[in-house]
């Protein structure tokens, strides 16, 4: 089924070829924000006007007579300066229903793109050896995000968490290790690192105090980089006892990330040196002050000086921009990617710019790759600061995910005693993990956003528990229908046309019909909250339709119709939440 903006705007393109010759042009169709305009509005015809130097009012009218969506919408009408504004006919709204229904197990019949492509997405990247804090928990989920609304659209995705496994702060590390456990040479799975954040600060306090020590640990930096044999082995165990820490906190988050996605800092060591070499090959990398840098055009600091990408410091040492050099070369080669798009916050920003332009500049992506920095604001505490413990910690992923699923569970124990342990904690974990998915997609992503149990967790308002919940009582209508002796598989197989008539029920039938096309765009702009939004108003237009229109008790005439709707609602959300967002629905709550 072809979305119904795409319709139009081929529809309203050909009457514009017709009337003034030009072909293929945009008559920017959008869905209308206020419904006495109508269903939809084009908007492109003042511009087009404005080209052929026409009254935009009289060329709107032209292009109305030559339009033909007889099929589709009541006639159209030219409003203000010269928008023509459409409204959707009942038969073509139940056209389109139908065809969802047809699809309810694939993509709710939204067509896939005509272009898939290769996309690369760099998410997440925890550092090893490291708690994951609450920046990392946007990056995985906004990745995650991402790569499922791509995949479902059609594109071939390829994950890459760019773990950070390769810093000097591996020497230290494996020193410490190596000092107080020497056992871990030769037994590595003798020794557990069950609180990572501990011991990463013990060995930096030792490192600061013990100068011996110190010098042990740089030792260990050259040792690791010439691939000694017993480093490797203790820095291969650091790296494994992390994953056991970062790997459940993915799969509670739902975030479809595995070990086979990890391609780590350490994974480019080897290719550093001929990341330098070329650069240098081809004259655009120089020295400056003892360290290797290019310059790229455009960048300057703020005294108007070029501003200088270190891929090589004075002591030999490579950089973080050293390595994504080398990561976007393997990314464009290797993996062919048509698109590479990166998930961090905002600071990496100017990074991100400088080595788009140096690997363009070095001829190392094509010019039609697209390389796209998604970034995203801080989460904030209550005060409006960034987030802390009482302590003036980061605040740990996992205590966190923690927190949420208890808060919730004592909600379900308050609301729903008779249910048993079990089926509590499912519930619990579902809405406390979701909660807090939930208010991250919810936001603008490149805002700040302040944490707060109560509001996430709130049954009222745009949150999880509220979807949640409105998903469950969609579906409790199908248990009321078996228990009423209704048979909607049956009441559904006879249905031909909708019976679209009551205002509540044309209200969501017309909503549940954009589905399609909210997916679209939040895939252009990488925004969930266009999802969330859509999920959100939904609910509440369900909500007045079933307050206005009985469903199991309507007329033989209009229960099938009714009963679609619920069936094409909970199909929207159920599929929106879990498939698209990763958070999970029940059936009962
Ligand atoms: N490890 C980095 C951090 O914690 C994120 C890595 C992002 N990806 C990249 N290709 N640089 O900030």
């Amino acid at each position: 089924m072809k979305q119904t903006v795409e319709i139009l705007r081929q529809r309203i393109s050909n009457a514009i070829t017709e009337v003034t010759g030009i072909e293929n042009c945009d008559p920017i169709v959008r869905l209308s924000t206020n419904p006495d305009f109508g269903d939809y509005q084009a908007n492109g015809v003042m511009a087009i006007a404005k080209k052929t130097k026409t009254n935009p009012r009289k060329l709107a009218e032209e292009i109305i007579a030559k339009l033909s969506i007889e099929d589709i919408c009541s006639p159209a009408e030219v409003a203000g300066p010269g928008f023509i504004n459409l409204r959707l006919k009942p038969e073509f709204i139940s056209k389109q229903l139908m065809a969802m229904e047809k699809d309810l197990g694939g993509t709710l019949g939204f067509e896939k793109t005509k272009k898939p492509q290769t996309i690369v997405v760099d998410f997440s990247g925890p550092n090893i050896a490291k708690q994951m804090h609450v920046g990392h928990l946007r990056s995985t989920i906004i990745g995650d995000s991402i790569c499922r609304i791509l995949e479902s659209i059609g594109h071939k995705v390829i994950k890459q968490n760019h773990i950070g496994d390769w810093g000097t702060q591996f020497g230290m590390l494996i020193a410490y290790l190596k000092q107080d456990n020497p056992e871990v040479i030769d037994n590595p799975d003798s020794v557990h690192l069950s609180d990572l954040e501990q011991f990463y600060k013990n060995a930096k306090a030792r490192c600061d105090e013990d100068a011996d020590f110190a010098e042990a640990a740089r030792k260990e930096v050259i040792k690791l980089h010439n691939k000694d044999a017993d480093t490797m082995r203790v820095w291969q165990h650091i790296v494994d006892e992390s994953r056991l820490h970062y790997q459940p906190t993915y799969d509670r988050l739902k975030a479809d990330l595995h070990q086979e996605n990890e391609r780590g800092e350490s994974f480019y060591a080897d290719k550093l040196e001929s990341i330098v070499e070329d650069l240098r090959k081809m004259g655009l990398a120089k020295e400056s002050d003892g360290a290797i840098c290019v310059f790229p055009d455009g960048f300057k600091n703020k005294e108007g000086n070029p501003l200088p990408l270190i891929i090589r410091k004075s002591d030999g040492a490579f950089l973080y921009a050293t390595t994504d050099l080398a990561a976007i070369r393997y990314r464009a080669d290797e993996l062919k990617a048509d698109k590479i798009i990166y998930v961090t916050d905002a600071r990496q920003n100017l990074h991100f710019e400088m080595v788009f332009a140096v690997a363009r500049m070095a001829g190392w992506v094509k010019e039609d790759t697209e390389l796209c920095h998604v970034t995203f604001g801080s989460v904030l505490g209550e005060d409006g600061k960034p987030f802390k413990t009482r302590s003036g910690e980061n605040v740990k992923l996992k205590d966190l995910l923690d927190g949420a699923v208890t808060r919730a569970l004592s909600v379900v124990e308050e609301k729903n005693p008779e249910l048993d342990a079990e089926t509590k904690s499912n519930i619990a974990k579902a809405v406390g993990i979701g909660a807090v998915k939930y208010a991250d997609y919810s936001n603008n992503r490149t805002s700040d956003y302040i944490f707060s149990f109560d509001k996430m967790l709130a049954m009222e308002g745009n949150t999880a528990p509220y979807m949640q919940y409105a998903y469950a009582r969609v579906k409790s209508i199908s248990r009321k229908a078996k228990a009423n002796n209704i048979n909607i598989e049956n009441e559904l197989a006879g249905l031909k046309d909708l019976n679209l008539v009551e205002p509540a029920e044309i209200d969501l039938a017309k909503y549940i019909m954009s589905y399609g096309e909210i997916i679209n765009s939040a895939a252009v702009d990488y925004r969930m909250n266009y999802l969330t939004a859509f999920l959100y108003e939904l609910a509440q237009k369900f909500s007045s339709f079933y307050t206005n229109c009985p469903v199991l008790k309507a007329s033989d005439k209009s229960r099938a119709t009714r009963l679609l709707l619920c069936r094409l609602t909970a199909k929207c959300i159920g599929q929106g939440l879990s498939n698209l967002l990763g958070i999970d629905v029940v059936e009962q709550m």
